[in-house]
């Protein structure tokens, strides 16, 4: 027999308690641990039925790594920036948990993709807890879409889901989105934590046996997180965030995890009045259009995922009347600047004590690679010296608290790009090589502030 338990989960990662209280302990939010009711059996009911019958496991076959039968290949959604970040295009049997704002684009970003791959001759089935079908239908129709053989439906019980997708068998599942599902053997709610980990495992188990995709789109919450479904991010095989900045009109499809690729590939767009266009050579977004060279600006030849991506670093250095002097970062991280900072007065003698330091990374990108640091020491001692640097250069290498310049990776690939977008120079670890573009060495920071200096 079952028994119905009373058990307080955090609704923002999965936490469980015996009893309410008004902060989690995990992750430290406050009201959200919300009663939630579940079936549970009996302690022990695995191993034993509460019957007193015994049920036995059945034994299980093992298999070697080369195994048997054929790997199911990869296929192409067509929209290469979207394969991109996928990590090469789709994996038969894969789950995919594609997060974001409300608002970003997932739902136009997935009606594009279906409706590529339906155009393939995939089977697809998009299946819509939010919107209804007449509204889908008025999108794809703005977009053009109309016409791609999608088959569409707007549903929320899993069990009429879960039957339709098996006498269907569709390759492709789109389930927009895992909040709004719910499992009628479940009293919780629907969007709790108990039912959106139920929904997800069985969709999950679904994709598994059938070799379908299964995509399945996830709300964020204010603090940037996927509400609830933390816990799905460990049940999927790739985690996808779609994200933009405000304010402006490009998105950005990041990877965080992938079973079958490279995490942390991303996928450029820019949202227009008819859909998302995929951005192929996303520099141009972050890089500044202004034609003389201005002080405190720095070319940074970044890699995101494996794809190299030029970003101007500005930096404003003026002199503070105020006791502790402002630092403000946008696109970097804070604590990176106060060390570069830290190391900047300790090993060259330059002293930001008295300025206000403000950082910002073009394009409203998101810089998180080490390799940012001289770019950003650049900018900094650029704007300080009230020097210009060469508009044709890049700058890349990581700073160590000794002031020294350390090598970074897939320096070729950077060089290239910057040869690519008709750049000169670059300013890197004193190890880099390639005859790409001519290349400075800078082996520790003084060399940086003296080259700074010469311009
Ligand atoms: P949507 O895909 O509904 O976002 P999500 O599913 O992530 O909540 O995108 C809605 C936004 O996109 C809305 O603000 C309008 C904008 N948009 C365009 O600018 N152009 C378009 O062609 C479409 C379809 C949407
Ligand atoms: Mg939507």
């Amino acid at each position: 027999m079952a028994r119905q338990s009373e058990t307080y989960i955090c609704q923002s990662c999965g936490a469980v308690y015996g009893k309410w209280a008004g902060r989690c302990e995990e992750c430290g939010e406050w009201n959200t641990i919300v009663l939630e009711q579940s079936e549970a059996g009996p302690p022990g009911s695995l191993a034993a039925g509460s019957s007193g019958k015994q049920t036995r496991g059945k034994k299980i076959e093992f298999t070697t790594l080369a195994g048997g039968g054929e790997f199911e290949p990869r296929f192409l959604t067509g929209n290469a920036e979207f394969d991109r970040a996928c990590g090469g295009g789709l994996v038969p049997g894969s789950a995919l948990l594609i997060g974001g704002d409300p608002g970003v684009g997932k739902s136009t970003l997935l009606l594009q993709v279906a409706a590529g791959l339906a155009r393939a001759g995939q089977s697809i089935a998009y299946i819509s807890g939010e919107e209804a079908t007449a509204q889908i239908r008025l999108r794809a129709q703005r977009l053009g879409l109309a016409e791609a053989p999608v088959n569409l439906a707007s549903a929320t019980a899993l069990r009429d889901i879960l039957a339709t997708l098996k006498s269907e068998r569709p390759d492709v599942v789109i389930i927009d989105s895992i909040q709004t599902l719910w499992s009628d053997a479940l009293p919780a709610a629907p969007g709790t934590v108990t039912q959106v980990r139920a929904c997800a495992q069985e969709l999950i188990r679904f994709a598994k046996s059938s070799g379908a995709v299964m995509f399945l789109v996830g709300h964020v919450t204010k603090d940037g997180q996927i509400a609830g479904p933390r816990v799905v991010e460990h049940m999927v095989d790739a985690v996808m965030y779609f994200e933009s900045e405000q304010g402006r009109s490009f998105r950005l499809l990041r990877a965080v995890k992938n079973r079958f690729g490279a995490a942390h590939e991303i996928g450029v767009f820019e949202m227009t009045g008819s859909g998302l266009r995929e951005v192929s050579n996303p520099s141009e977004l972050f890089l500044s259009e202004s034609g003389e060279p201005v002080s405190g600006a720095a070319v940074f030849a970044g890699v995101e995922g494996t794809r190299p991506v030029l970003v101007e670093i500005q930096a404003l250095v003026s002199p503070s009347s105020l006791a502790a002097p402002r630092r403000a970062v946008v696109g970097w991280d804070s604590a990176r600047l106060s060390m570069l900072l830290a190391v900047l007065d300790a090993r060259c003698g330059l002293d930001f004590g008295r300025h206000d330091v403000f950082l910002n990374v073009a394009g409203g990108m998101r810089i998180s690679e080490p390799a940012a640091d001289l770019a950003a020491a650049a900018a900094l001692c650029s704007s300080l010296f009230d020097r210009a640097l060469p508009k044709d250069w890049v700058v890349f290498g990581e700073v160590a608290l000794s002031g020294a310049i350390r090598p970074v990776n897939q320096t070729d690939a950077r060089l290239k790009e910057a040869k690519k977008l008709g750049f000169s120079g670059a300013l890197a670890p004193s190890a880099a090589q390639g005859d790409a573009i001519k290349v400075a060495p800078a082996a520790t920071l003084a060399d940086l502030v003296g080259w700074t200096r010469s311009q």
